[in-house]
């Protein structure tokens, strides 16, 4: 497995590659989420290219650049395990040498869900991917539904400026009780890391509600705020959003229907925790 660092060196590797490339961003501290990409990729590609880059643009200054958890001699052995070709791992004067004068900006469906709270995050996104598809130059990138608008951003993106790379979005990975992998999960305080599972059983409900015949975007959205409410107390976190939308646009839906996502942030404790179903 080879460790790439600069632009330079990967595009002399680049340049001898034959075959499918499939390409994985990430931010590192991996877990099983991000290498169910990897596996998935190997499966479809000849050439399997992970980047881990904790990308400074996508966050604000008051979030947690600075505590972001890290692990690259751990990150080597996992992307090993799973028989990644290559890693790129850039330093950030890497990516960005100079202050850039260029920013790629989606419109719309970023300024709903997690761009109300975080503003400028989807551009930090966007521009970052942009800049890692022109280095890797890969046939196929893989992206979790973890990330829900991450993925409906970064397909938009793609067929927005004509980028020749397909977009394959894959299924989110949970833990034993439910909660859905993250690096996040790590600031989690024992009980916080207990309620937490309240999450997903809160979308759950509303998907069984739902396939017993209950339409009203109101009712099932009442019945994940009770239900998150019943155990997470106000000293311990709190709702950002819980949303029920068109996976396309973005779009909220007056009646629920079929293909239908909600998708929802909490605070509990240091974290901001996101997790979404798909109706
Ligand atoms: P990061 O949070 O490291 O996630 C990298 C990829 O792993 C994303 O596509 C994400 O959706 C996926 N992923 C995370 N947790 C997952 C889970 N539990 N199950 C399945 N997939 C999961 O997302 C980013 O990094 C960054 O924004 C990035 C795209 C790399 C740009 O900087």
């Amino acid at each position: 497995m080879k460790i790439i660092k600069t632009i330079k060196e990967f595009n002399n590797y680049r340049k001898n590659l034959e075959g499918k490339i499939g390409f994985v961003p990430t931010m590192g501290y991996l877990h099983e989420g991000h290498l169910s990409l990897m596996k998935k990729a190997k499966k479809e590609c000849d050439i399997v290219i992970v980047s881990i880059f904790v990308n400074p643009t996508q966050f604000s200054p008051n979030e947690d650049l600075e505590k972001y958890p890290r692990d690259f001699e751990g990150d080597k052995d996992r992307c090993r395990s799973v028989k990644v070709d290559a890693i790129f791992y850039p330093e950030e004067k890497e990516m960005y040498p100079e202050e850039g004068m260029t920013t790629v900006i989606v419109e719309k469906i970023t300024k709903k869900l997690c761009g109300v709270s975080r503003p400028t995050h989807f551009q930090g996104v966007t521009t970052v991917v942009s800049k890692l598809f022109n280095i890797v130059k890969p046939n196929r990138a893989y992206f979790g539904q973890k990330d829900l608008q991450q993925s409906i951003v970064i397909k938009r993106m793609v067929k927005d400026l004509n980028i020749d790379v397909n977009i394959v979005v894959c299924p989110i990975l949970r833990e034993d009780d439910g909660l859905a992998m993250s690096s996040r999960n790590e600031y989690l305080n024992e009980k916080e890391r207990t309620v937490a599972p309240i999450i997903y059983e809160s979308l759950q409900l509303a998907k069984n509600m739902f396939d017993n015949g209950e339409k009203s975007v109101e009712r099932l959205k009442l019945a994940i705020l009770e239900k998150i409410n019943s155990k997470i107390s106000d000293d311990m976190g709190k709702i950002d959003y819980v949303e029920i939308f068109d996976t396309e646009n973005i779009n909220n839906v007056m009646k629920v229907n079929k293909g239908n996502a909600i998708a929802l942030a909490v605070y509990l404790g240091k974290a901001r925790l996101i997790d979404n179903i798909i109706l």
